[in-house]
C-alpha cells in the first residue's frame, strides 16, 4: 500500500496528481476539480464512462458560490442542517465549472464531507476535489485504505483516515428554487430531509436531474448476489446451494457455512456493510444470499445498496 502523510497529499493534488481520501462516507479518488489533465486521470483510473459527473468537495458553505451559480434559499437551509455530513447538493453550475467534472451537465453536485482529515486537506490545500468513490466501476465502494489499494493497485496514493464511519456514499438532492429531490438516498433519510426543508420531495419531471451513476449494476462484488425477502426462503435455497455465503441482519442463526452478520439497526449496519460485501466477496463463494432489510426509510440507503449489488443475477444483459 502507498501510504502518504497529508502533506505529500497536498502537494500531489496542487501539481494535478490523484489522491485516495478518507470522508466519513467512503473512501474518494480526489483530484484538483479545476484541473482538466487531473480530472481525466479520475475517470481514468476507474474506469468511468465520461458521462457520469463527479461531486465537487468544498471545506464550507462559504464556497458554494465558487461552484454553483445560485443557492436557493432551501439549499442553504438543508447545508446549515447537514454539512459538514453525507449530503451532496445537486445546484445549477457557474458556467466555468469544468464540463468534464460536471459530464456536460448544467448543474454541479457539491458536499462538505464530515471526516477531520478530509476537511484538514480542503482547508490547507485551498482546493475544491473532485472526488468519487475510490473504486472501479461498477465495483465494491471502498472505506478502509485496504480496500482502496485492492480494488485500485498498489500505484495509487492513499491518505490514511481509518474506516469510514457513516460506510456507504452521501444522500444526492437536487434542490432547484422551492423543490427538492431525492436523486440517490444514503443515511440522511427522505423523512430527515423533508423535516428540515419543511416539504416532501416534488415528482420528478423532464426537467429533473438524474444522478447519471445510478444504473443498476453498480455497488457490485464479483460473485454474483441473490436477494431474499425473508430468512426461511433464504434457509431454503441454502440447503441446495452447499457453497454459497450469506450477509444477514440481526440474530446469529447459520444459513450457509460461510455467513456474515450485521447488527439491526440501519447506522451500525451502513457502517459495516461494504467491509461485510469485501469479506464475502473473498471468500470465493458460488453465490452471495443477501436478507434484505426492511421497507422502512430508515433502511431505504441500505435497500438501495443490496438491491443494486444483485442486480446481475435478475438481468445480466442490462
Ligand atoms: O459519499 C459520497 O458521495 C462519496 C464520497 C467520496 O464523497 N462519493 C461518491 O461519488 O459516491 P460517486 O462518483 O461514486 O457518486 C457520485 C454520484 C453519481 O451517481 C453521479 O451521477 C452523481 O453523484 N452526480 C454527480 N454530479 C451530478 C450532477 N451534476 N447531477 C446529478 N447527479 C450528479
Ligand atoms: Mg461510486
Amino acid at each position: 500500500m502507498m501510504l502518504i502523510s497529508a502533506a505529500k497529499a497536498i502537494e500531489l493534488l496542487q501539481r494535478g496528481e490523484v489522491v485516495a481520501i478518507p470522508t466519513e462516507t467512503v473512501y474518494g479518488l480526489a483530484a484538483d476539480a479545476r484541473n482538466e489533465l487531473a480530472i481525466a486521470k479520475i475517470y481514468a483510473t476507474k474506469q468511468r464512462p465520461a458521462n457520469n459527473p463527479l461531486i465537487v468537495h468544498i471545506a464550507s458553505m462559504a464556497q458554494v458560490a465558487d461552484w454553483a451559480s445560485e443557492f436557493p434559499p432551501l439549499a442553504q437551509t438543508l447545508a446549515q442542517a447537514f454539512w459538514p455530513g453525507p449530503l451532496t447538493l445537486v445546484l445549477p453550475a457557474r458556467a466555468e465549472v469544468s464540463a468534464t467534472v460536471r459530464a456536460g451537465e448544467p448543474t454541479v453536485a457539491l458536499r462538505v464531507p464530515a471526516h477531520p482529515v478530509a476537511l484538514a486537506l480542503l482547508n490547507e490545500s485551498g482546493l475544491g476535489l473532485a472526488a468519487p468513490s475510490a473504486n472501479k466501476y461498477t465495483q465494491l465502494s471502498p472505506t478502509t485504505a485496504e480496500h482502496v489499494t485492492s480494488g485500485l493497485g498498489q500505484d495509487v496514493p492513499v491518505l490514511e483516515g481509518g474506516a469510514c464511519q457513516v460506510g456507504i456514499e452521501s444522500t444526492i438532492v437536487s434542490v432547484h428554487g422551492d423543490d427538492w429531490q431525492l436523486l440517490r438516498p444514503g443515511m440522511i433519510d427522505a423523512e430527515m430531509i423533508a423535516a428540515v426543508a419543511g416539504k416532501l420531495p416534488t415528482q420528478p419531471t423532464a426537467d429533473t436531474p438524474k444522478a447519471p451513476g445510478q444504473h443498476l449494476l453498480h455497488y457490485s462484488p464479483r460473485t454474483p448476489c441473490l436477494l431474499f425477502e425473508s430468512k426461511s426462503a433464504m434457509r431454503h435455497y441454502a440447503a441446495s446451494k452447499p457453497a454459497a455465503a450469506a450477509l444477514l441482519f440481526g440474530d446469529e442463526q447459520p444459513v450457509t457455512l460461510t455467513d456474515v452478520y450485521l447488527p439491526n439497526d440501519p447506522a451500525h449496519a451502513a457502517e459495516r456493510l461494504y467491509a461485510a460485501l469485501h469479506t464475502l466477496d473473498a471468500a470465493q463463494a458460488e453465490v452471495i444470499l443477501i436478507e434484505s432489510p426492511p421497507a422502512t426509510p430508515a433502511w431505504d440507503a441500505l435497500r438501495d445498496r443490496l438491491q443494486r449489488a444483485a442486480y446481475q443475477l435478475h438481468d445480466q444483459n442490462d
